[in-house]
């Protein structure tokens, strides 16, 4: 367990392992942002230092010294904040990569101040979060502790923001970045360990002591009730579909919100079957449904004045005997038929289903997220994920990314893509055309929305990390989409 502390005291003369100080990049130069606090001769020695070394202040560069002198902590780690940003949400995404960047270099380090440049709460807010984003290591089952290094102890905030704000700044980021770690630690769980019915318990147990509830249907319950997308999906695997429903139902609620998450822990592609190389990140297929029980679980941590339902969408993809067909023809509760002609199109199947029941309820807002297809990726890339829906809504999801710090762009629904889903034998099939594949699995799941007003995240790419380390973002699973809906639940609860 990692510490997280507020101090406002003078970093010099702080005694730590390390202490970290900011370095703006100025094109040709470097310079040291915000650490005023150093004496002249130790600002000398640094600067003397970043000449010597070639440090240019670039984004997560990471410069350690021997402290000295100068001041009381060990060591002194430079790391890189970029050039300088005017706009506040780029600032605080600056000092998040900075300081994730630094507490990834630091593992296995004690005790670490971050003494970056903060103007205010919530700037220290967000040093604290990057700071502890960067800070995730997956503890392997099965691995011997002494294989992994163990992520810095204890993170101490050196910031002139005090009293309320930035306690409360600091206990926000403790829970986001927790959130985020959840979900990590779910989508590199190996889909051995992590099958429909285990998710569901770790469900169980993850709301043990919270004030959210959880009703899990089997898959029998799923086949009297209709759910015919998560039966069909879930029908090939030994291990059988489950759909969990958690609500998080505060007294004084403002708006009833309803969170949908694709939870295919793993996706062979079914009898329509992947290709080897294709299926080796499939285990990441549940980070929407990932995402959704940890939004639940940190909105009731912060007590946020909304109700929050949390649908996860749970079942494997296999190939078997008894697994759907192509063109079969399933059922999704509330009565549309869909032929399955590609049953690698799985998640809209099972997304159908839970849209279907969450509006069942009217909620005020829907909003699902999902791996869903690898047209995502070739559209936006691995860092940018895609939001589809309801006008509005599209641009509420859209902003509260900006200010979370994740990149959600703004895609269309184009009506015309519709008549692609077009089929004989039944209400539609699940696949359209080819070009704008993101778009038209939005399209399909408009179908399934009731007209309620709702955003569809489509984080194919971005969920899962097969590249290096970046800033706060480790290999492996990622926890994309967690801040976003966070700050989300938390700007309609404002
Ligand atoms: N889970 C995949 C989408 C995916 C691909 C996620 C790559 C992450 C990385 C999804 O179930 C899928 O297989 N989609 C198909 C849909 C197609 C058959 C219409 C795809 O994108 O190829
Ligand atoms: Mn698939
Ligand atoms: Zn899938």
């Amino acid at each position: 367990m990692t510490t997280l502390n507020l101090s406002s005291k003078d970093p010099a003369r702080l005694a730590a392992d390390a202490l970290v100080i900011g370095v703006r990049s100025d094109g040709a130069s470097a310079t040291v942002e915000g650490a005023d606090f150093l004496s002249r001769s130790a600002s000398e020695s640094v600067a003397r230092a970043i000449t010597l070394l070639g440090v240019t202040g670039d984004t997560g560069q990471i410069t350690r010294i021997p402290a000295g002198d100068a001041v009381k902590a060990d060591l002194l780690v430079l790391v890189g904040l970029g050039s300088a940003v005017e706009d506040p949400d780029g600032r605080r995404e600056r000092l998040r990569r900075a300081a994730g960047s630094a507490t990834a270099a630091l593992a296995g380090t004690g005790h670490v101040v971050f003494a970056l440049p903060t103007e205010g709460a919530q700037d220290a807010g967000a040093v604290a979060e990057g700071a502890l984003l960067g800070n995730y290591v997956y503890d392997r089952p099965g691995t011997t502790k002494d294989k992994i290094k163990n992520p810095v102890g204890t993170i101490e905030i050196a910031t002139a923001a005090r009293g309320k704000a930035a306690k409360d700044a600091l206990a926000r980021a403790e829970v986001t970045a927790n959130a985020v770690h959840g979900v990590r630690d779910l989508v590199n769980t190996s889909p051995n360990l992590l099958y429909p019915a285990s998710f569901a318990d770790r469900a169980a147990k993850a709301v043990k002591g919270t004030k959210i509830s959880i009703k899990v249907l089997d898959e029998k319950q799923l086949l009297d009730g209709g759910y015919g997308g998560i039966s069909g999906v879930g029908q090939g695997s030994q291990r059988p579909p489950r759909l969990v429903r958690l609500s998080y139902s505060p007294a004084r609620a403002k708006r009833k919100i309803a969170l949908v998450g694709k939870g295919i822990t793993f996706d062979s592609g079914g009898l329509s079957l992947k290709p080897p190389k294709s299926m080796e990140t499939m285990k990441s297929d549940m980070a929407g449904a990932a995402a959704v029980l940890h939004t639940v679980l940190a909105a009731a941590a912060l007590e946020l004045p909304v109700a929050v339902t949390g649908w996860l969408a749970l079942a494997e993809n296999m190939p078997s005997a008894a697994a759907q067909r192509p063109s079969d023809v399933v059922t999704i509760r509330g009565g549309k038929t869909v032929e399955v002609l590609n049953t690698d199109a799985e998640g809209r199947l099972v997304l159908a289903d839970a849209l279907v029941a969450a509006s069942e309820e009217k909620p005020d807002l829907l909003v699902d997220i999902a791996t869903l297809t690898g047209a995502q990726a070739v559209a936006l890339g691995n860092q940018v994920g895609a939001v589809m829906g309801t006008d509005a809504e599209r641009s509420s999801v859209a902003e509260a990314a900006t200010r979370a710090g994740e990149q959600f762009w703004p895609m269309p629904l184009p009506e015309e893509l519709r008549a692609s889903l077009n089929t004989p034998t039944a209400d539609l099939a699940n696949i359209g055309e080819r070009m704008g594949g993101m778009l038209v699995a939005g399209i399909f799941l408009k179908e399934f929305t009731g007209g309620l007003p709702w955003a569809h995240l489509d984080i194919a790419g971005p969920a899962f990390n097969e590249g290096g380390a970046r800033h706060y973002v480790p290999k492996g699973g990622t926890g994309m989409g967690v801040r976003t809906l966070v700050e989300l639940l938390s700007a309609v609860g404002r």
